[in-house]
């Protein structure tokens, strides 16, 4: 339960008007109550914090600034404030516990800090393709109410190795001084720079720039990695990170679910779930979503709102086709350096 000081505090901003420090409260509320676990008291004081604060925002008819990078910032980061929630995402219960924990630390700043300690703001993602990394981004940044800034690696490494280091620091600049969830998005391609064979030496002092840049960052931002190739990072670059978070592909139950949630307006109802599940087995979470949308279109087309067994079979087959295409285009498929074998199970 609350403690008699954060009753206190509640029912006096309340006196006071403050609406925002009211809101402030309410979802600290929340989010001590996640932790202790009673995720229906912490979800429902959330709804009633937010009920309460979309009068207040329109009386005030302050509109949230929308912050769009210019001039050179323009060139190495794109902004986009997401919707999208970490209940969107078909993710294991760890994964789910992990996002909601870091969207709790940062909710809970300023009492953190009052003990000494900080929030955890630099993530790594790491997985196969298609198993929802960046969504995850947009779901933290979805829930904080934070923009997204994605930094346009294309347009940060540039032959001219002193550029990219100063470009490099205008972009932890803005971390410290705009907030947001900045997504370095594919970070082994600034990894795989390392070794490469033009001015190496060069190469290691940008990746060197980005750790300790990393290092430095005191700010009030999330910066998320994200990564294909885990293998490619060494030991210097994972403890940078206050957490790594390895994304899987989906399996079972996972499938069933993101199946399910693109075929609502369907009947499903004949459906095999596990013959399927079988099936789709080695596909990522967006190649499933895929071909239910594949399988949805033609049940339309077909003037159907039955879905069967096989049609969903079919779309998968088509899926896995593209995949293998894919696969032979690349040479080697990046998937496959995340071991099926070596995969926990996932649970829902
Ligand atoms: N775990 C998931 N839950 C829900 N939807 C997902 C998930 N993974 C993927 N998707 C769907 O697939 C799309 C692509 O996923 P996303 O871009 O997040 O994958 P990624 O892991 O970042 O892949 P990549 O490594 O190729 O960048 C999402 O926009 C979403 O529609
Ligand atoms: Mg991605």
């Amino acid at each position: 339960m609350a403690s008699a000081q954060q009753l206190i505090g509640l029912v006096k901003s309340h006196a006071e008007g403050d609406a925002t420090r009211f809101y402030d409260l309410a979802i600290q509320l929340a989010a001590a109550e996640d932790q202790k676990g009673h995720k229906r008291l912490a979800e429902q004081l959330r709804t009633w914090a937010e009920a309460g604060q979309a009068p207040a925002k329109t009386l005030k008819a302050k509109p949230t600034p929308i912050v769009a990078p210019r001039g050179d910032m323009a060139g190495l980061l794109s902004a986009n404030y997401p919707s999208t929630r970490i209940s969107d995402l078909i993710i294991s219960v760890h994964l789910e516990d992990e996002l909601r924990h870091i969207v709790d630390e940062t909710r809970m700043t300023e009492a953190l800090e009052e003990k000494g300690l900080r929030p955890r703001r630099r993530l790594l993602l790491s997985g196969p393709p298609g198993t929802g990394k960046t969504m995850s981004a947009s779901a933290l940044a979805g829930e904080l109410k934070f923009p997204v800034f994605t930094v346009l690696l294309h347009g940060l490494i540039t032959k001219y190795m002193g550029e990219t280091a100063q470009k490099l620091r205008m972009i932890f600049d803005a971390v410290r001084t705009t907030r947001g969830v900045y997504l370095f998005d594919e970070i082994d391609a600034l990894a795989a720079t390392r070794g490469s064979e033009n001015d190496a030496g060069e190469a290691r002092r940008i990746l060197n720039s980005f750790l300790q840049f990393l290092d430095e960052d005191t700010g009030p931002s999330i910066i998320v990695a994200t990564t294909n190739l885990p293998a490619i990072l060494d030991r210097a670059i994972l403890r940078r990170f206050d957490l790594v978070l390895p994304y899987e592909l989906p399996h079972g139950d996972a499938i069933e679910k993101a199946m399910r949630r693109r075929l609502i307006g369907f009947d499903v109802s004949a459906v095999d779930w596990s013959q399927v599940s079988a099936l789709a087995d080695g596909l990522s979470t967006a190649d499933v979503i895929a071909a239910s949308e594949d399988a949805a279109r033609r049940a339309v087309l077909a003037q159907s709102e039955k879905i069967e067994t096989a049609a969903i079979e079919a779309s998968l087959q088509r899926r896995r086709s593209l995949q293998d295409i894919g696969g032979n285009l690349d040479g080697e498929r990046p998937a496959a350096l995340h071991s099926k074998r070596s995969r926990p199970k996932q649970k829902l």
